[in-house]
């Protein structure tokens, strides 16, 4: 086996150049990843990526000959079988090389494809160099290609962290040559699977309002390719997808993968007539396309991979432990429990009705108050004000911070939203900056919600924003700041300037934000879910899964949801039932307050309703509520997650303390369909040797409740909030 060195436990992800095969074992205990210089033409060959396998097994792997010595990318060996035929095909098959850069007999879908301007069309990539890098709590592994015709060089960059078992990819493409290049395709990564089927793909889709739902499909011959185009990841779901032969949560082979970018992106899956199979991953055509000048360089994001042997139980988790210690570092603990003006008050903000909403939500145990949309000067309806960030002296006569001193007599700290990349065409910002606008005047300057798009591409909108949102949390001295995004960029233009996309520009203007405002929470939302990804996370502590608050179709969104991102990063509210609620006319919401609030417990929870019309028994029944979640929600911020199997439709979820001592479950369903009213559950990551106190009943093994479970018990409710804790 692999020796992964006698050191600190925690240090185990390992990079390693095995010289007598030309070949690299990247890894941790729980995986590994392997591949060769084919000592022919310099091109990277794929091996291996699954269980953890030894440098001898990679030594075999590398000196087998299959596709790869009867079809290099230089030749096709007419004296090998079949080869006449396989010739016909893509040559290498894009499942055993590393990188497939279009030419040749490349025929499949490509990471990486360029143009010169007389019109070539295709790159020849040999290898270089490599080198190793060892940090304190990483390894890193660069490995430089280079088309000498062309003068490109492109470096495939390779991470493994000691903290979990996501093998992170990207590369990096640099234009030595004399001329500029039209780069065309340029993804982070290509990620082949080992040659199998039946294989199936599990991935999301959705709409605003709908976001999260749950697809599972075979993956089919040829190619199919799932991503946004609008500038953000969009609402049909999050970049993430699973590749599996018929797992399910407890068994079963996984491999998914992730691309951590929050503008336009892609994921492409190609089968084979052989069985194999490959992932291709990166930032959209339309917005990765542009010309690279001599002497320029293109990164790219990164590419996210992940390989469960224990089905989507562990794949959930392995994503969730590195959210949790690698990309969003920053745990904000406790979650805080907030309330938000918007399905209250949406635009009619004014100073009694906001203070008369604190002095409720204070009394039900809320934490931080947050202004939604209308706060600043303007800002009636979402028709002006944007790209004025300045507090309406109408409604806060004693300037924001002295509004805060208020909700600070009451307890609560202040949060504030805010939309720091739009502005209304009535803005000074857009009368004096015309040129900062996504599109050009005549050609896409197209108004959505009655809004522009400053481009975050460009150096000086980014400090303006910067300059605005400082000046905002230093003058109000808030301590969480939302930060929504309500409507599309157009395409049609270029999206990008020089190597700056929107999204990128994002990153710098919140990595700049956060260094001047270290103790300031941020939260990201857009239009409801629609940047709900691991780009995003990697600057803000939390994200919105959806503007849709009813019960169930919250509850299911978060199990999709739960796939990829930690609970801990997805705030969710109660709301009021439909006719009380000025948002949305769409929302069902029928469900009983208790139910709303466990709903709303899977994560930061939050309220936002008219409080004013709650009676005192509601109020009652909500303050029980948030002290309930108050001592549990350690184990929502940092307990491991699981998604439990029901009797009935519905959803299960379970929270459990690494320590196992202690667990929270929250079940959400409809458990009266064809006169049922006792669903079964069956709970999971228990201790089976330990006792547990579950409720009222008599203390029982973790491993009754884990193999025969229990009956949930009532006929009332569609809703279950249960604590256990180890018995003494
Ligand atoms: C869209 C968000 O998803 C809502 O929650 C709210 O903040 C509105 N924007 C405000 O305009």
């Amino acid at each position: 086996m692999v020796d992964f060195g006698s050191g600190s436990p925690a240090v185990f992800a390992r990079i390693v150049y095995i010289d007598s095969a030309n070949a690299y074992l990247l890894g941790t205990r729980d995986f590994s990843y392997a591949f060769a210089i084919d000592p022919a033409g310099g091109h990277l060959k794929h091996l291996y990526w699954g269980a953890a396998i030894s440098p001898d097994d990679v030594i075999t792997l590398a000196a087998d000959p299959a596709d790869w010595a009867m079809n290099t990318p230089d030749t096709i060996d007419m004296r090998k079988p079949g080869a006449l035929w396989r010739g016909f095909e893509s040559v290498p098959r894009a499942f055993t090389e590393e990188i497939i850069a279009q030419g040749g007999f490349r025929f499949d879908e490509p990471t990486i494809a360029v143009e010169t301007a007389d019109g070539r069309a295709g790159l020849i990539l040999r290898f270089v160099k490599h080198v190793i890098h060892d940090h304190a709590d990483h390894r890193q592994l660069t490995v430089a290609l280079r088309d000498e015709f062309a003068g490109i060089g492109v470096e495939l960059h390779y991470v493994v962290h000691d903290a979990s078992s996501v093998l992170t990819r990207w590369i990096e493409i640099t234009n030595d040559g004399g001329r500029p290049v039209h780069v065309t395709r340029a993804a982070s990564a290509s990620w082949a699977l080992p040659a199998s089927r039946p294989y199936s793909v599990r991935n999301f889709f959705g709409h605003v309002q709908g976001e999260f739902q749950i697809e599972d499909v075979p993956l089919v011959h040829g190619l199919r390719r799932l991503g946004s185009r609008t500038g953000t990841s969009g609402h049909r779901g999050t970049p993430w997808i699973a590749v599996h032969e018929g797992a399910t949560e407890q068994a079963g082979e996984v491999w998914s993968f992730s691309l951590a970018y929050s503008g336009s992106w892609q994921i492409s899956t190609q089968l084979s007539d052989d069985g194999g199979a490959h992932v291709v991953m990166g930032v959209s055509d339309e917005e990765m396309r542009c010309i690279l000048a001599p002497g320029a360089r293109l990164s790219t994001p990164r590419s996210l991979g992940a390989y469960s042997d224990i089905g989507f139980d562990k794949t959930t988790d392995i994503w969730h432990t590195h959210v949790r210690e690698i990309i969003t570092p920053r745990a904000h603990r406790p979650l805080p429990v907030m309330y938000n003006s918007w399905f209250a008050l949406q635009f009619a903000l004014d100073r009694v009705s906001l203070i008369e909403q604190a002095g409720r939500a204070a009394k039900i145990g809320a934490e931080l108050f947050v202004i939604d949309d209308g706060w600043f000067i303007g800002r009636k309806d979402d028709l002006h004000g944007l790209g004025r960030w300045r507090p309406d002296p109408d409604i806060f006569p004693e300037g924001m911070d002295g509004f805060r001193r208020t909700l600070g007599d009451l307890g609560m700290q202040l949060g504030l939203w805010v939309e720091p990349e739009m502005c209304t065409p009535d803005s000074d910002v857009f009368r004096e900056h015309p040129e900062w606008i996504h599109g050009s005047p005549g050609r896409f300057w197209q108004t959505h919600r009655h809004q522009f798009v400053l481009n975050l591409g460009l150096a000086e909108v980014r400090d303006w924003v910067v300059e605005q949102i400082s000046r905002v949390v230093d003058e109000s001295g808030c301590a969480y700041i939302v930060w929504d995004m309500n409507r599309p960029l157009p395409l049609g233009e270029a999206v990008r300037t020089t190597e700056t996309t929107h999204a990128d520009g994002l990153t710098q203007v919140l990595n700049v934000l956060r260094s001047k405002h270290p103790t300031v929470v941020w939260q990201a939302c857009s239009g409801g879910g629609g940047r709900a990804d691991l780009g995003i996370l990697s600057s803000m502590e939390f994200t919105w899964v959806s503007d849709n608050t009813d019960a169930h179709d919250r509850a299911n969104m978060i199990a999709g949801a739960s796939h990829v991102l930690p609970m801990a990063t997805l705030a969710h509210w109660v709301t009021d039932p439909q006719e009380l609620n000025p948002v949305s006319d769409r929302l069902q919401q029928t469900a009983s307050l208790a139910t709303r609030f466990h709903a709303s417990m899977n994560g930061v929870l939050g309220i936002s309703a008219d409080l004013r019309q709650w009676s005192d028994d509601q109020m009652a029944e909500a303050a029980s509520l948030v002290t309930q979640y108050k001592g549990f929600r350690h184990l929502i911020a940092d307990g491991r997650f699981h998604r439990l199997s029901l009797s009935c439709p519905g959803v299960a979820f379970a929270y459990v303390a690494p320590d196992r001592s202690e667990a929270v479950v929250i079940v959400i369903a409809n458990p009266f369909g064809y006169g049922e009213s006792n669903p079964r559950l069956r709970l999971r990551g228990l201790d089976p040797e330990e006792r547990y106190v579950l409720g009222d009943l008599p203390a029982q093994s973790g491993r009754l409740l884990m193999q025969r479970g229990f009956v949930l018990d009532g006929t009332q409710t569609a809703s279950w909030l249960l604590t256990l804790a180890r018995s003494r």
